[in-house]
């Protein structure tokens, strides 16, 4: 079965970082999300993928390519406008099967999607909608099942005290080929709030199926920080591309680490990165490849993507970084989201 990958939203809550990446490019643990989401899929059997592309499409392709390096076989669809989740998915149709997977790429999500293809072959019918079960549904569209796992409604941003259920769409489906008739081409169509009622309302099928294991969809400041928190605490359970050199320490190569600053676990610290004497990092920082932090500099809970500079004495806390983003000697920055617009970006 071939997956599609949506790829091409704006991003626009995660703007400055989005400005220059397509938010499935934003690295979690030091590699760009997307190619955590590559090789799980690939190691669930789903070795031919599609990416549905809009903005920055280039870095996507290249990085990516083929898709040879990791093992599956990449196909991109380009959209000249953006066309929404669903608009999404009636371009990519040419490239799809009978049936097949829709992830959001900007879910952060290790689950196991077997169960999920297996109960929509089950029943036949043309949507199964992966669920994800939240604490408080009041953000989010809850779905209300009925008898077989069908779904009758959608409610959006219930009061918590009535929403049918606590179960939300995760942002994957599995669809059979005529749903996207339902689908009108050339222009904008959202999934979630015109296909899958439109399809309950013609009588088609759609059908819901609750994942189980983690689920973070990491479009917003805090949730994009918190995805890093769960890959530290390891309820997360990606890979850590470093050396554990102690509990919660863990550390990529050629890097220079002054004997005289203090790391505080958990941190993660990428490759050529350098730290200086009396620096403090951590807890809960994620240092990125190529890093500079000179000395006395402190940062908690702090991202930095690759090539950031912090200058003496910068104080840095709960701050995401971008590529090549700078603080200056002294800065004190706190949930600062700092950018830099000006130079090439590289992954
Ligand atoms: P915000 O602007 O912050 O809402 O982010 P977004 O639009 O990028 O994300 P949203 O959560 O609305 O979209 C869910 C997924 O669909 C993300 O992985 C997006 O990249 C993708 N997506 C959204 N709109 C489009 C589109 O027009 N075309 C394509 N190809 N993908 C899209």
């Amino acid at each position: 079965m071939k997956a599609l990958l949506l790829a091409g939203g704006m991003g626009s809550r995660l703007l400055p970082l989005t400005g220059q990446y397509p938010k499935p490019m934003a690295p979690v643990g030091n590699r760009p999300w997307l190619e955590h989401l590559i090789t799980q899929l690939r190691d669930q059997g789903f070795r031919e993928i599609v990416i549905a592309l809009k903005h920055y499409p280039e870095l996507v392709r290249g990085y990516f390519g083929s898709g040879r390096k990791w093992e599956v076989s990449i196909d991109y669809t380009l959209e000249k406008e953006a066309l929404g989740t669903a608009g999404a998915i009636k371009h990519a149709e040419s490239k799809l099967g009978n049936s097949f997977i829709v992830l959001n790429a900007d879910v952060v999500q290790e689950l196991d999607l077997k169960p999920l293809v297996d109960f929509h072959a089950g029943h036949g019918q043309a949507v199964t909608i992966g669920l994800t079960e939240v604490e408080d549904p009041s953000q989010f569209g809850v779905v209300e099942l009925a008898e077989g796992q069908r779904i009758v409604r959608f409610v959006e941003k219930p009061r918590k005290e009535e929403a049918p259920s606590r179960l939300i769409n995760a942002g994957i489906y599995v669809m059979n080929k005529e749903a996207l008739q339902l689908i009108p081409a050339g222009r904008e169509v959202s999934i979630e709030r015109e296909v899958f009622p439109k399809l309950i309302r013609t009588g088609m099928g759609v059908y819901g199926y609750q994942l189980k294991g983690y689920w973070l969809d990491m479009g917003t400041r805090a949730r994009y920080r918190q995805v890093h928190w769960d890959v530290l605490d390891r309820k997360l359970p990606i890979p850590i591309y470093g050396e554990e050199i102690r509990p919660g320490v863990w550390v990529g190569r050629q890097c220079r680490i002054s004997p005289r600053a203090t790391i505080v676990p958990p941190v993660l610290i990428g490759d050529k990165v350098r730290i200086e004497d009396g620096v403090t990092i951590g807890p809960y920082s994620v240092i990125g490849n190529g890093c500079i932090i000179k000395e006395q500099a402190e940062l908690s809970e702090t991202i930095l993507w690759e090539g950031c500079r912090v200058e003496s004495g910068a104080q840095l806390h709960q701050c995401v970084f971008g590529t090549g983003a700078e603080a200056g000697p002294n800065y004190a920055l706190y949930e600062a989201v700092v950018n830099r617009m000006t130079e090439a970006v590289s992954l």
